[in-house]
């Protein structure tokens, strides 16, 4: 079971060392990586207003750093500041303060030096960063059991991905929530279970869905939801996060939580225009597991013990609404042809350059950003927006159902999503990805420089 390290007196302080950890799943063996030893690594746990002060010690072969996917934080200096880099066999002390408005939610660590992110990320490294806040303290919401999920794939003998799971983005056979296969979860007759998901797998999407019951969706990347919404599939892209409630009202017995396949694309190099011939990359045939056929079990749901019913929240917590953009931006995902086999995909046409400030944004302004994906061959695209999050406004000019604040959006192909930021609170450079950390390390990464106004 992964420890929980909370805040104490407004302070948040731990070292994590990211190592190498030998493991086991059933009678194979191998090599992933861990923090402080353990996969997923330690769930942090803040309030706002907290001082949170982490240092990384890297005992990896190559150089690594840790980002803070979804915390409305500094990104400059000791920050959530990409751009640093810790060497093999250092050190590096996080500091930064949550501003006391941060909202509650689910959001999580995991290492970003541009390059090595697939690689680090697959083998493990990552971990929740819960923040406490106002949907905590809903009666119904604290009278729920509450579980976390940290769904991660891996291969324990990777070797070097071939081209073709570097293109696609690398997924692994074994499929686990918080480093087990299949593990047990438990809801009482009568009661709620509170699931808050997170997607921590470099390329593998989920679409889960749950034996015998729906879900509640009272939370997406960025916190609460105004009100409870009835979902019977929950679909999580790379980096996404959601929180829902499950009710207890069924037939005391097992039911499975089951991961249902989804095509992300990938069809067009089947001799597609890309000339390469057919690389095995249909429908079940390689050997990354891209196009997985059955729906695959990742839990089981079990009965144990009888509480008086409990009540669905009827109200969760108004979210904002945002006023008109100042300024409007598109932003285009395509693809090239690097050197040799290589694939490069891109925004507005170009590759990641740090030094490049793609985006300059005012602080205080909102800007809309329509986000057209025109790549061909079904391949979708995790969006995703570090420092301030956003609303998801449209797809395809059709209005999003309802208001909720994201930080990653999944733009399928041939689609368009219109989104809005509001840019607050902090100056200073950061960026924007595919949260398909493959693509990413292969130059899908834009920066935006926030200057005050
Ligand atoms: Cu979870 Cu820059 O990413
Ligand atoms: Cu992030
Ligand atoms: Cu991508």
């Amino acid at each position: 079971l992964t420890p929980v390290i909370p805040s104490k007196e407004g302070l948040l302080n731990l070292d994590l060392e990211a190592n190498y950890k030998k493991v086991f799943f059933g009678d194979r063996q191998g090599n992933l990586l861990s923090f402080n030893g353990l996969i997923p690594g330690p769930r942090l746990e803040a309030k706002p207003g907290d001082t949170v002060q982490i240092t990384l010690i890297n005992r990896l072969n190559q150089p690594t750093h840790l980002h803070y996917h979804g915390l409305h934080i500094t990104p400059q200096g000791n920050g959530d500041n990409i751009f640093l880099s810790v060497p093999p066999g250092e050190r590096l002390t996080y500091k930064f303060t949550l501003p006391k408005t941060h909202p509650g939610g689910t959001f999580w660590y995991h290492p970003h030096h541009h390059g090595h992110v697939a690689e680090q990320v697959f083998g493990g490294l990552a971990g929740l960063f819960i923040v406490r806040g106002e949907l905590d303290e809903l009666p119904e919401i604290k009278a729920a059991r509450e579980e976390f999920i940290v769904l991660q794939d891996f291969d324990i003998n990777p070797g070097m991905p071939s081209p073709m799971a570097r293109m696609l983005g690398r997924e692994g056979p074994i499929v686990t929530i918080n480093g087990q296969v299949n593990p047990k979860l438990a809801i009482p007759k009568g009661g709620l279970l509170r699931l808050r998901l997170l997607n921590a797998s470099p390329a593998r999407f989920y679409q889960l869905k749950l034996e015998g019951h729906s879900f509640q969706l009272i939370a997406t990347d960025g916190g609460a939801i105004a009100a409870p919404i009835e979902l019977q599939e929950i679909l999580l892209a790379p980096g996404e996060r959601v929180e829902v409630l499950v009710k207890g009202d069924r037939e005391p017995g097992q039911y499975r939580l089951v991961n249902i396949p989804y095509n992300r694309g990938g069809m067009m190099m089947m001799g597609g225009p890309m000339g390469m011939g057919p690389m095995g990359m249909g429908r079940g045939m390689d050997q990354t597991n891209l196009q997985t056929q059955e729906a695959q079990p990742l839990a089981t749901l079990t009965y144990e013990g009888t509480v008086s019913p409990l009540p669905l929240p009827q109200k969760l917590i108004p979210v904002e609404a945002l006023a008109a953009p100042n300024v409007t931006r598109p932003i285009e995902m395509s693809m090239a042809m690097g050197p040799g086999m290589t694939i490069a995909f891109l925004f507005n046409g170009q590759t990641f350059d740090e030094q490049r400030s793609d985006i300059n944004s005012k602080l205080n302004t909102i800007e809309e950003w329509e986000l057209t994906n025109v790549i061909s061959g079904r391949i979708a695209h995790p969006f995703h927006l570090h420092t301030n999050p956003f609303q998801i406004m449209s797809r395809n000019g059709q209005s999003e159902p309802y208001r909720a604040w994201k930080d990653t959006v999944l733009v399928k192909s041939n689609e368009t999503v219109r989104i809005r930021i509001p840019f607050r609170t902090f100056t200073g450079k950061t960026v924007y990805h595919c949260h398909i950390f493959d693509h990413e390390d292969l130059g899908m990464m834009g920066t935006v420089n926030i200057q005050s106004a």
